[in-house]
């Protein structure tokens, strides 16, 4: 089975489409299925219900010449598939740590069908280890010609498209390894190193590779937060540790922390898959804790100099969880906009692709046309994703229209030379530009914050003197 296959792909999200369009552009037959018939009649004529860079033309490439189709009759078609992937939503679940429901669902449906022929079951979903475990001895107790392959996905939103046609690696766990020779021969296109392992074993390369990257993060993140106090940056020191192959440049941007719908599910759920074991993961926990609280450096820093946020406008470029995709799932840009909401400040947002998704979930945000409507009459702005645009804005432009020249760069894409001289720019773990003009701000909050401690003391000694 090297090209032309007969490949299922259950379900139509994001790790799904991009897997079953990919899989079509090699040459394979396949079909996606979705229990939303709306979703499937919109596939149908072309058009995707997310954003992914590339995804958008190899689709329509794949439907006109017929490589690809999109149903929700499931018996049909896998009943004719070789290879049926699992791509449903594995939520994170405060028990469990992975919310199945979705995966047993689909698991289900397969083996109330009747066939014959010997078929693959191929799971691309995130699921905790010891899943396919369970799975392969489930085939085997219902003595169903079925056999049980995991195929974790390493897909990058945004770039998932390159990613899955330019994999780093292929990783197959079976105990069938007919089944995991057929799943390779899949691949075979890539000639991308390929690892043959135990099912469990497979499920945790995939937990263990983005705890890794996410532990990646919060390190730096408090390598910069130390910066902070001790005048050193984050930048040149990424960039020195970076030029060690050993540990090489990659996760080593520091910012107001990660987000998205893998890595905080995926970092908890094997958590929660360790104390489930009786292991204390005591690293995970700190690696989320060290997230959490880099989410509220930015009202640390705008309170800094403006004092209280209360009826303050404050703009937010990006909404998505990174650039490149419209998904604002567990966006830190969110979580922030909620933590000025809650101190009283007015926003004013822009993303230029996330705004129709980020509207489902804030309320009383101003939706800005582009960057510089969202600054205008700002008393700060704030970056909240890495989108290399953002450093291409005219910033003399931005600065301008702003009541306060503050910005604060929660992700370090700005450098001090390309600002005008006005401005105050706070980065994360870099040493701070403070123009005259909002040092002068600082200062008088702070003169007001003494003043009210001198009217309290004075107010004290009143109380004291009457109560006497
Ligand atoms: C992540 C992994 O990178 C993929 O390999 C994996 O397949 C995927 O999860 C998944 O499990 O499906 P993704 O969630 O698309 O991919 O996003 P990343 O590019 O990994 O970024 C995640 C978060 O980390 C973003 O919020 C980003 O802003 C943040 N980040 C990333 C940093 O804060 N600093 C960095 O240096 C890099």
């Amino acid at each position: 089975m090297s090209s032309g296959s007969k490949i299922a792909v259950i379900g139509c999200g994001y790790v799904g489409l991009v897997t079953g369009i990919c899989f079509a552009e090699l040459g394979n037959q396949v079909t996606c299925i979705d229990i939303d018939k709306d979703k499937v009649a919109a596939l149908s004529k072309g058009t995707l219900p997310i954003y992914e860079a590339g995804l958008q033309e190899i689709l329509k490439r794949n439907l006109i010449n017929r490589q690809l189709s999109f149903t929700s009759d499931y018996s049909k078609t896998v009943k004719e598939s070789e290879v049926i992937f699992v791509a449903v939503g594995t939520p994170s679940s405060p028990i469990k740590g992975a919310d199945l429901s979705q995966v047993e669902e689909a698991i289900e449906d397969v083996l109330l069908l009747d066939f014959d022929d010997e078929k693959i079951v191929a799971m691309k979903s995130t699921v905790p280890v010891g899943t396919g475990e369970r799975f392969t001895n489930l085939f085997k107790r219902k003595r169903r010609n079925l056999s049980y392959v995991s195929n974790p996905e390493f897909l990058r939103e945004g770039s998932a498209v390159d990613d899955f046609l330019n994999p780093h690696r292929i990783v197959i766990g079976s105990v069938n390894p007919g089944a995991s020779q057929r799943v390779a021969n899949l691949h075979q296109p890539f000639q991308a190193p390929i690892i043959f392992t135990s099912t469990s074993s497979a499920e945790m390369i995939k937990y263990a590779s983005n705890a890794f990257l996410a532990t990646k993060i919060s390190f730096i993140n408090e390598i910069a937060n130390l910066c902070d106090h001790v005048d050193a940056d984050v930048k040149v020191v990424a960039e020195g540790m970076s030029l060690d192959p050993r540990i090489g440049p990659h996760f080593l941007g520091a910012g107001i922390g990660y987000g998205g719908f893998c890595f905080p599910k995926d970092i908890l759920a094997l958590k929660q898959l360790a104390g489930n074991s009786g292991y204390h993961f005591q690293l995970l926990s700190a690696v989320i804790e060290v997230n959490e609280m880099q989410k509220t450096l930015v009202i640390r820093k705008l309170k800094k100099y403006l004092g209280d946020l209360e009826d303050k406008v404050i703009a937010v470029l990006g909404l998505s969880f990174k650039p490149g995709t419209d998904d604002v799932r567990q966006s830190v840009a969110i979580d922030l906009i909620h933590l000025l909401q809650f101190e009283g400040a007015d926003v004013k947002a822009f993303d230029p692709l996330a705004v129709s998704n980020a509207k489902r979930i804030l309320k009383d945000v101003e939706f800005s046309k582009d960057a510089y409507d969202a600054a205008t009459k700002a008393d700060a702005l704030v970056i909240a994703t890495e989108d290399p645009a953002h450093q291409e804005l005219d910033w003399t432009k931005i600065v301008g229209l702003m009541q306060t020249p503050l910005i604060i760069d929660g992700r370090n894409l700005l450098s001090g030379e390309q600002m005008p001289e006005n401005v105050t720019l706070e980065q994360i773990g870099r040493p701070p530009r403070i123009s005259d003009q909002v040092s002068w701000l600082q200062k008088k909050q702070v003169l007001e914050k003494y003043n009210s401690k001198i009217n309290e003391r004075a107010n004290d000694q009143i109380d004291a003197d009457f109560s006497r």
